[in-house]
């Protein structure tokens, strides 16, 4: 049944061949992606294994923590610990950094994750997904919090998998970004999307407008032109997509185009951002430039952001080129001025026409 279909693990030693951890990181792949079946088979089970709901405990960021949430951590931990690739970890649902434990061999690579993201759709049966990125730590040290503070053009490796009606992997090695589906029958990984290439233009936008009243100006703008459509300064009409989930807005618009943001200016004021840089925001940026498109904050690439934090947040605007460039460029024209019409400051005084759109 296999013959004439490329499954992961072949793509990998494929693609990594000549690499001088060519090895190590194939079979880190390959226990990446025993976890991920792992977990597809838990969120397929639905309420049926009593693993539904909330657990009450709080993550790293104090968020209520889904009883998959921390199950799935469990998996992944317990798959990617013992075969020797890895001398540290770094999740979502865990405060510090986990040292691989000293019964088993360690390696000079270390693994960040968000072990189930979207998880406020679990309860619902809904999209959710797994992300991933494998960081060199250049040493089987067990490392402090500071190794893990790359920059995502560190990346050796970036992938997610979505637990939707089919189970997808979708990976880059830095060399395109290609997709595999879960064949449930063989139980492996089988490339079915090679070298994704998102479309520069698109007409498709997603963002959570139920927090418009707290973005900045430039972001405020570029909706507003989007549900202007046809008759606004863009030109066309855009449709509006929203599923919260990370994973599922990226995989939408790896396979057809399309503009996700989530900006600066959330409801709790305290975070103003809301996804993190570490195992949400730069592995999602690797994918995306690997595969044609564009990933910022609107006014810095993702990829080059110096971690400060762990658990940093940043504001994410990705996707299809065309549509990023001009947020960003909206962000210039805020950040210069140039965006705003001259105002006398007998008006500004009296706080007439300020707003900035
Ligand atoms: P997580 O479930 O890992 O905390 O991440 C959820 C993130 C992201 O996937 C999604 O884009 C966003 O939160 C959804 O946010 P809203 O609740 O504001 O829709
Ligand atoms: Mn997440
Ligand atoms: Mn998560």
């Amino acid at each position: 049944m296999l013959s004439g279909r490329t499954t992961l693990t072949k793509f990998a030693v494929e693609q990594l061949r000549g690499h001088p951890g060519q090895h190590d990181l194939v079979t880190l792949l390959s226990k990446v992606a025993s976890a991920i079946k792992t977990i597809a088979a838990m969120v397929s089970k639905g309420a049926l294994d009593g693993n539904l709901g909330s657990l009450g405990t709080e993550n790293a960021l104090g968020e209520i923590q889904k009883k998959l949430d921390v199950v799935s951590n469990e998996v992944m931990v317990s798959n990617c610990e013992w075969s020797g690739q890895l001398c540290g970890m770094a999740s979502e649902e865990m405060v510090s950094p986990y040292a691989i434990p000293q019964q088993y061999p360690k390696g000079e690579y270390l693994l960040v994750f968000d072990p189930l993201d979207g998880s406020s759709n679990i309860d619902i049966n809904m999209s959710v997904g797994t992300i991933f990125s494998i960081l060199h730590n250049g040493s089987n040290e067990t490392p402090a919090e500071s190794n893990f503070l790359q920059a995502g053009t560190q990346q050796l490796a970036a992938g997610y998998a979505l637990y939707g009606p089919a189970t997808m992997l979708v990976l880059t090695l830095g060399q395109g970004t290609h997709c595999f589906t879960l064949d449930r029958d063989s139980g492996n990984f089988v490339l079915t999307h090679r070298n994704l290439k998102i479309p520069a233009q698109t007409s498709e936008f997603a963002i959570n407008t139920s927090n418009a009243r707290f973005w900045e100006p430039p972001v405020a703008r570029y909706v507003k032109e989007c549900k202007e459509g046809a008759s606004g300064p863009l030109g066309r009409d855009f449709n509006m997509r929203w599923i919260a989930s990370m994973v599922a807005e990226v995989h939408r618009i790896l396979m057809r185009g399309g503009i996700f943001m989530y900006p600066r200016g959330g409801k709790d004021a305290a975070q103003p951002d809301r996804l993190r840089l570490l195992y949400e925001a730069n592995p999602m940026a690797m994918l995306i430039e690997q595969a044609g498109g564009m990933a910022t904050t609107g006014r810095q690439r993702i990829l080059d952001i110096p971690p400060e934090q762990l658990h940093q947040r940043v504001p994410v605007i990705l996707g299809s080129r065309d549509e990023v460039k001009r947020v960003i460029r909206y962000h210039t024209e805020h950040d210069t001025g140039i965006d705003r019409p001259f105002v006398s400051p007998l008006f500004q005084e009296r706080s007439l026409f300020t707003q900035d759109c």
